[in-house]
């Protein structure tokens, strides 16, 4: 792990060729979460240089688009290469600056990088078609065309692979991409951009703004030259920027919160349930949109299951991602940990026991103890809202029918999980639960060849796997007469 010296930040916006340094005053500062010190400042970009992004990375665009598959295909492999090579260091600048422990953060490098290795095959592209009409001399084709120059809004929680995950399929069709970061992780994206440059991306393709949100999302939104958004991020600001790009009626692909599910059937294997739930639950201090969020344990199996449950989070070592040792870092802001604190405290007052945690760390106050909350209920908030926290809440159940009707209820549909023995349930649970994953017998389910995404409140569209480049696609259709 590199330290904040080592790794030299780029503290600049990149618009076309150009990296704009920060003035003496407009800027927005970065604060290391582990330390609530300064890491470094981006500019807080002006109306005129989103504007200017938007002409370069258009006319980018135009010349993209058409080069070949394979030409494209080859400068994506080039950059797959460069982030292997710079992996330290990537993964140095997302511990620094978003607070996962360093081995996290170079898992997180290597599966940003799987989205670029997947994306640059070029037998992906194979999507046309052409079939001879009805009528002598006339020939029926499809044809997919790039979207044209595209927008994504990244987040704090991955800020490595949310970006590849859009960008890379973005390029290898021919579209161009204007990222604009989370305020809190704009190096991670930046450092990769530039590794893009050196690969030979051209100028222009990928463009990374910086300053404030909601100014730049207005202009994103509205422009009439981008033809597609893609966002990570709440439901709330997700369904704002759906509003916002009515007007232009733009494609979208959004990625919002969920409350995935983790039950533990009847016929579960009890020991794997507790690694899944582990695996799942703590993964980025549980900051992540897919994690397992409310826990339902069989009636049977509950007391086995929270008291292996309680060993293993009581072994958990808090630390800066720094740290070599350390499993959970800090949460990324003071709201955040205020958030979960609210949701214990509220699980508190309706009856939760709360085993281990349930407060923040004594020996600083931006880590939240990894907390085990028995007897919880349905009613309770760490239940019902996404925690984004190291918060587990067991709810017990009986009738398995019922539990899946009352799932089938909630307004969210990213992920679910279960675990049991049984084909027969495997099956049936599966074709049940309304979500767009389902992960069985496990605990961790991306995986940059298969379609992540979810249903209802939880987003529209998927990214990764072959539907992912769909998102980047139109399809035109030509009849041909002769
Ligand atoms: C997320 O939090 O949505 C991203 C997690 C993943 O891709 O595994």
């Amino acid at each position: 792990m590199m330290n904040e010296q080592q790794v030299d930040l780029k503290q600049a916006a990149l618009i076309g060729m150009n990296w704009i340094p920060c003035g003496r005053n407009n800027v927005q500062e970065v604060i290391n979460p582990a330390t609530g010190h300064l890491l470094g400042t981006v500019p807080k970009l002006s109306k005129e240089h989103i504007h200017n992004a938007i002409e370069i990375a258009e006319q980018a665009f135009n010349a993209w688009r058409k080069t070949s598959t394979n030409h494209r295909c080859a400068i994506l492999t080039k950059w797959y290469q460069k982030i292997e090579e710079n992996e330290e260091r990537l993964a140095s600048i997302i511990t620094l600056e978003q607070g996962k422990p360093f081995a996290e953060a170079l898992g997180e490098i290597r599966y940003a990088a799987s989205y670029i290795k997947w994306y640059s095959q070029p037998t992906l592209q194979d999507n046309g078609s052409i079939i001879k009409g009805d009528v002598e001399n006339e020939s029926l084709s499809i044809v997919t065309e790039p979207v044209g120059l595209c927008a994504a809004i990244t987040p704090w929680n991955f800020p490595a692979a949310m970006l590849t995950r859009k960008a890379a399929p973005a390029l290898a069709v021919g579209c161009s991409i204007i990222i604009k970061p989370a305020p809190e992780t704009p190096f991670t994206a930046l450092a990769l951009s530039e590794l893009a440059l050196q690969a030979g991306v051209p100028p222009g393709l990928i463009n990374v703004v910086t300053g404030d949100a909601p100014v730049i999302g207005d202009i994103l939104c509205s422009s009439k030259k981008i033809k597609k958004l893609s966002f990570t991020g709440s439901t709330l600001v997700g369904k704002k920027l759906m509003q916002a790009c009515a007007p232009t009626v733009k494609r979208l692909s959004l990625e919002l919160g969920g409350n995935a599910p983790f039950i533990v059937c009847n016929d579960a294997d009890v020991d794997k349930a507790i690694d899944g739930a582990m695996q799942s639950k703590f993964r980025n201090a549980g900051q992540t949109c897919v994690c397992a969020n409310a826990f339902y344990v069989h009636d049977s199996l509950y007391e086995r299951f929270a008291e292996g449950l309680e060993k293993r989070i009581k072994a958990l070592s808090l630390g800066q991602g720094s740290q070599p040792h350390s499993d959970i870092g800090p949460l990324i802001n003071e709201s955040a940990l205020e958030k979960v604190d609210a949701l214990v405290r509220d699980a508190k007052e309706k009856g939760g026991n709360i085993v281990c945690g349930g407060s923040r760390w004594s020996e600083s106050d931006r880590w939240y103890l990894p907390t085990l909350i028995t007897q919880a209920t349905v009613d309770m908030r760490c239940v019902q809202e996404e925690i984004f926290g190291p918060v587990v809440a067991l709810v017990r159940y009986s009738d398995e029918d019922k539990l899946i009707a009352q799932l089938r209820l909630q307004d969210t549909g990213l992920a679910a999980y279960f675990y049991s023995d049984s084909l027969s349930r495997i099956h049936q649970l599966a074709a049940e639960l309304n979500v767009g994953m389902v992960g069985i017998n496990t605990g961790l389910i991306s995986d940059a060849a298969m379609p992540f995404g979810g249903v209802k409140s939880s987003g529209v569209g998927r990214e990764g796997g072959r539907q992912g480049i769909m998102e980047y696609l139109e399809t035109k259709y030509i009849k041909l007469c002769y």
